[in-house]
């Protein structure tokens, strides 16, 4: 199943069931968010989540494009990408958890055909503030469906990324991806690749870590559109499912690269374009440092072994790809802009090597380099951490 077919389905399953499509936003939250980037399909909701009536009523589906970079590090592996979509879907003060996760599962098996032995659920297990999920735990008991309860793993949002706002206890729904039968649990076999969240919407975080509850009782969902496609495309990873078809054809023939660097130069490469593509410009703070740090990281992985290597080869038709998926392309976005933009940011940071590399020749850094070098070259040369550490290793 291709993925334009896998996105018509989920959206008319749930417009069957009573949802309105809404239209995704850009990687650009809503003014006042405390999150850079939107790291999930809930963020352009969040005044609804917390009680504002929504125009097309309290039943919603759509797509939207998310971004993580709490995830950068794992970029290489199967299942991790920086930009990638999200199925969502949203009950504001409807249904609750239980009638979502029947519908998920329905969906799942009857209408992708995915085998319900290779399913498995979590759901949360209770902590010294909330109770545990009993709802959800009894309704996978009652589908057949294997469940683990967890605490932090089943609370959204959990770690570092969006410490305020709306939030729940959650239950994930997994996807065995190896080759034999299932086994284990998912928090003890990385493959059960975690595919839908469903989260109860119950109660708003504030900045001191405490929880009021929410106006009304929502529940939010969230399906990685990429991991489901690779899976039921039978793709040993995210990155061979049909979206990345042009690029794993055309960027193996520029450059010779081992799988994980493939994997890491496609990725920040397209997501680059996604943020180019939504306004942003490279910058040294904020979202623009964000893009250049992608930018940085892929000519770090290519350049490691030709320095000669550049981001000007990369083939427009990947750009407009890209920029065409995403619904990007317009009059002053076109795909010699964005390759010009990130032709630009190769120069600079061209420059900032040739500079590196003069700094670090000096006798006072062939040692050992303290903390307080590294602020120095930092504050006073623009030398990054991470440049710094791959000059001296290079
Ligand atoms: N907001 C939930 C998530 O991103 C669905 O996992």
């Amino acid at each position: 199943m291709r993925t334009e077919q896998l996105v018509r389905t989920f959206v008319e399953f749930y417009e069957e069931r009573g949802h309105r499509r809404i239209t995704g936003s850009t990687l650009l939250p809503p003014p006042g968010d405390p999150v850079l980037f939107t790291t999930s399909g809930m963020h352009p909701l969040t005044p609804y989540l917390k009680g504002r009536p929504h125009p097309l009523g309290r039943r919603l589906v759509n797509v939207q494009r998310c971004l993580r970079t709490t995830d950068l590090d794992e970029v290489g592996d199967t299942t991790h990408l920086t930009v990638f979509e999200m199925l969502g879907t949203w009950s504001l003060g409807d249904y609750e958890g239980p009638a979502s996760l029947e519908w998920g599962y329905e969906l799942l098996t009857e209408g992708l055909g995915v085998d319900p032995g290779l399913l498995h659920a979590t759901v949360f297990g209770g902590d010294e503030r909330t109770g545990p999920d009993t709802a959800s735990l009894e309704l996978w008991q009652g589908l057949g469906v294997p469940v683990e309860p967890t605490a932090e793993d089943n609370w959204w949002p959990n770690g570092s990324e969006g410490t305020v706002g709306p939030c729940g206890p959650d239950s994930e729904i997994f996807l065995w991806s190896g080759d034999g039968p299932p086994q284990s649990t998912p928090t003890r076999d990385n493959r059960w690749v975690e595919v839908w969240n469903h989260v109860t919407m119950t109660h708003h975080r504030l900045g001191d870590g405490s929880l009021v509850p929410l106006p009304q009782r929502n529940v939010d969902t969230g399906l990685g559109l990429e991991r489901l496609a690779s899976l039921l495309q039978g793709k040993p990873s995210v990155f061979a499912c049909d979206l990345f078809d042009p690029w794993r054809r055309l960027v193996p023939a520029l450059w010779e690269l081992d799988e994980p660097s493939l994997r890491l130069v496609c990725d920040h490469l397209r997501s680059a374009v996604v943020i180019l593509g939504d306004g942003v410009r490279p910058a040294n703070t904020g979202r623009g440092y964000v893009l250049r740090r992608l930018v940085r990281r892929v000519l770090t992985a290519l350049r490691r072994d030709d320095p000669s290597r550049s981001i000007g080869d990369l083939p427009e038709e990947l750009v407009r790809h890209t920029l065409d998926h995403f619904r990007q392309e317009t009059r002053e976005m076109r795909p010699e802009f964005v390759l010009r933009m990130l032709r630009k940011e190769e120069d600079r940071f061209g420059r900032l090597l040739e500079r590196g590399r003069q700094v670090l020749a000096r006798a006072r850094f062939q040692g050992p380099l303290s903390e307080e070098d590294f602020h120095y070259l930092h504050d006073t040369h623009g030398l990054p951490r991470e440049l710094i550490t791959s000059l001296r290793e290079g």
